[in-house]
């Protein structure tokens, strides 16, 4: 896998925050969210809407989208950043294994893990992640939640506990 590859015109490199910084822009962007979408009821109104909300607010959000449950297998759903892989199976990369366990994954550096099998590089520049998975009322899964950052260790449990409260605008 090459190291990284050229970013077009329409996406910037990531800048990390401090945890202080972090809380800030989670909780700026969860009152954009709310004050918007708080009670819409389209899945794919508040997919795009979240999506476009979190990279507004948080410089390291370099991808940011949802892949959905569609057949037994993840097929991407709104997302906002370089093109996305269309389909993921179960257990295969970060988000399909997101998918199999329905536990929460952060990756700190994307390039240590085995490619093709435990991380699927869309895009080279990926240097690390975080998914969730998205679930109904029922508790049934959508589909998983992902975020991808150019630098490493983006994300951590602060990342986790903001979007664990957005997502469940969805159950
Ligand atoms: N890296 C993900 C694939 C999706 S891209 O990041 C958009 C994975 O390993 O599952």
């Amino acid at each position: 896998m090459s190291a990284s590859s050229e970013m077009p015109y329409f996406v910037k490199p990531s800048v990390n925050l401090s945890p202080e910084e972090k809380a800030t822009a989670y909780d700026q962007a969860y009152a954009a969210i709310i004050a918007t979408i708080g009670d819409e009821a389209d899945d794919t109104m508040k997919m795009a809407t979240i999506n476009c909300l979190l990279k507004t607010f948080l410089p390291y959000y370099y991808w940011v989208g949802f892949y959905l449950v569609r057949n037994g297998r993840l097929v991407v759903g709104p997302y906002q950043g370089t093109l996305g892989c269309l389909y993921i199976d179960f257990g295969r990369g970060v988000c399909g294994t997101v998918a199999a366990t329905g536990r929460t994954k952060i990756v700190g550096n994307t390039h240590a893990l085995e490619q093709g099998k435990e991380h699927i590089a869309c895009d080279p520049n990926s240097r690390s992640e975080i998914v969730l998975p998205v679930r109904r009322a029922d508790g049934s899964l959508l589909g998983v939640f992902d975020v991808d950052s150019s630098v490493e260790d983006s994300f951590d449990e602060i990342d986790q506990q903001w979007l664990e409260r957005i997502l469940s605008i969805f159950g």
